[in-house]
């Protein structure tokens, strides 16, 4: 089984996704890195050269193929909810975490790390931001557990997933 970590861009998935990792001893993935190495660009570079229709082409490929793994922590990039199939591959093996933020705490981590997020290289990044919540939001409430992250650190979400894995494990989620 593997654990998958949806959401928003900023919303913390990388973070997330490698203390959970290591805690769990799980190998961790991450989909965007994938496709860097496999298009041997940059994803701002992917979007500026090829444009987002091929990046989610390659996007659903890499989905499929890491999809078949056991035992990982996939980390998705934001946009990854939007294709049905890639949300049929990740659950075919796996448990699905999505995780949320306020548009005003996504907006503020996105300028601690500037200019690797083409979808909000855009004249008003926080109107950007909150249109595309609001288009998404229904994508990214298909999954199995939703944490929103605005006031937890790393390692309390990190907590809250591995209990809800433990219970889901057992059967009883509730
Ligand atoms: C995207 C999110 C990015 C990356 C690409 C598109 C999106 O990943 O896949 O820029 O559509 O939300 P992160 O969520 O890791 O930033």
């Amino acid at each position: 089984m593997n654990i998958v970590l949806t959401g928003f861009m900023c919303t913390g998935k990388t973070s997330v996704g490698k203390l959970l990792a290591k805690k769990l001893q799980f190998e961790y993935i991450d989909t965007d890195e994938i496709i860097e190495s496999t298009i041997g660009l940059p994803i701002t570079q992917i979007f500026e050269r090829y444009g987002e229709p091929y990046f989610r082409e390659i996007e659903s490929k890499v989905v499929q193929e890491v999809s078949k793994k056991n035992n990982c922590v996939i980390s998705t990039g934001g946009g990854v909810v939007l294709r049905k199939e890639n949300m049929l591959n990740l659950r075919s093996n796996g448990i699905i975490i999505n995780l949320t933020a306020l548009p005003e705490t996504i907006f503020k981590r996105l300028n601690q790390q500037p200019g690797v997020r083409p979808l909000l290289n855009k004249p008003n990044p926080l109107q950007e931001i909150k249109n595309l919540l609001e288009y998404r939001k229904e994508f990214y409430k298909d999954c199995d557990l939703q944490i929103s992250t605005d006031n937890l650190s790393i390692e309390e979400i990190v907590t809250q997933i591995i209990e809800f894995v433990k219970k889901y494990e057992l059967g009883n989620t509730n």
